[in-house]
């Protein structure tokens, strides 16, 4: 079974973690770091982001790592961050796209998209498009299996979370249908992302057929874990809830903050991930698992990667 401290030596490797001054995004940039890694660490708030990366010097005082600003509210600032890292960098090895809000009130971002679908799903599709040069040049000089696109989803994307099936288009229906259930649908958006990403440019695509580089990529469950997401949503629905988190603490099923980077580690950096690993879903042990069936339809993905490609175009973004 894959354990952090089984990772090798991440020497001359380059790291970009969505969300990671805080949670899963932040103990995932620090074992990277720990590790060697040349890590960015992307947040929409400078201050919170220098206080981050301070802690983690005081524990490796050799930590290699930055901000990367940019918040997924703003597409601009998405597209002004892939400018300012690929000015800075010629190889990217991972792109952990992690960073998330969860069943927040419904509102449409200055953008014009409904806040979790482009907070959680929209703005790492954008990242992840204007980065794809950088991460296609660095695996066409190292080969398969040198850079990773980690997909953060969740188990909130399953039917059996919040009812859903497939991506909602109709803009009515996602108004009302439930802020959990619109969380679920950008979960399920970031499963089609990875799967899309895998057929694109995955071993056997033809990308990698016609040697324009080899990515693999994966979407994951972290676990249920103990970070400011729960404590909002807490916070926010209701003390009921807030009672629920206490006994499943009590009971460990809702695990510590530090526990929630195993599967981030595992998918971006593991030599133990292989090609045949590539577009699966994993849970929080580094384990295979069954993602939504919904997921696997090729009219869902083609659907949703045709939706994304052409608001971007439209908004000027691409
Ligand atoms: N915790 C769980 O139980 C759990 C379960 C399943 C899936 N997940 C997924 O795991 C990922 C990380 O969650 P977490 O539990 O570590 O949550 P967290 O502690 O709340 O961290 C979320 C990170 O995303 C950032 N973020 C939020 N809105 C943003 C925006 N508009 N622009 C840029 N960054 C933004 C936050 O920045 P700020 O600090 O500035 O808000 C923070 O760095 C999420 O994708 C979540 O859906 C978590």
């Amino acid at each position: 079974m894959f354990t952090i401290s089984s990772l090798p030596s991440l020497q001359g490797k380059i790291f970009l973690v969505t969300g990671g001054n805080t949670g899963i995004g932040y103990t995932t940039c620090l074992n990277l770091a720990a590790k060697g890694a040349k890590v960015f660490m992307g947040a929409r708030s400078s201050s919170k982001a220098s206080s981050a990366i301070a802690n983690i010097k005081e524990l490796h005082p050799k930590a290699d790592i930055r901000t990367l600003i940019m918040d997924n509210n703003s597409l601009t600032t998405i597209v002004e961050a892939a400018k300012q890292f690929s000015a800075q960098e010629s190889k990217l090895h991972g792109l952990i796209l992690n960073a998330g809000v969860m069943a927040v009130p419904y509102e449409l971002t200055p953008d014009g998209f409904e806040n979790q679908m482009q907070i959680n799903y929209v703005a790492h599709w954008l990242l992840t498009y204007h980065l794809l040069p950088v991460l296609l040049s660095t695996a066409k000089l190292e080969g398969p299996g040198s850079v990773r696109v980690v997909s953060v989803s969740s188990d909130g994307h399953q039917k059996s979370s919040f009812g859903v099936t497939k991506i909602l288009y109709d803009a009515a229906e996602v108004r009302e249908c439930g802020d959990f259930k619109r969380y679920g649908l950008s979960k399920f958006a970031n499963v089609l992302h990875a799967d899309s990403l895998h057929s694109q440019y995955g071993p056997g695509s033809e990308s990698s057929r016609q040697g324009k580089g080899e990515i693999w990529t994966a979407s994951l469950h972290p676990g249920f874990i103990d970070t400011q997401l729960n404590e909002k949503t807490r916070d926010s629905v209701s003390w009921k809830l807030s009672w629920m988190h206490r006994v499943l603490k009590m009971f460990g099923v809702m695990r510590p903050w530090d526990e929630g980077c195993v599967s981030n580690l595992f998918v971006g950096a593991s030599p133990e991930f292989t090609a045949a690993m590539s577009g699966k879903y994993f849970n929080e042990k580094a384990g295979l698992k069954e993602p939504n069936p919904g997921t696997k339809e090729v009219e869902e993905q083609t659907r949703l990667e045709k939706w994304t490609s052409e608001a971007m175009q439209k908004g000027g973004w691409i």
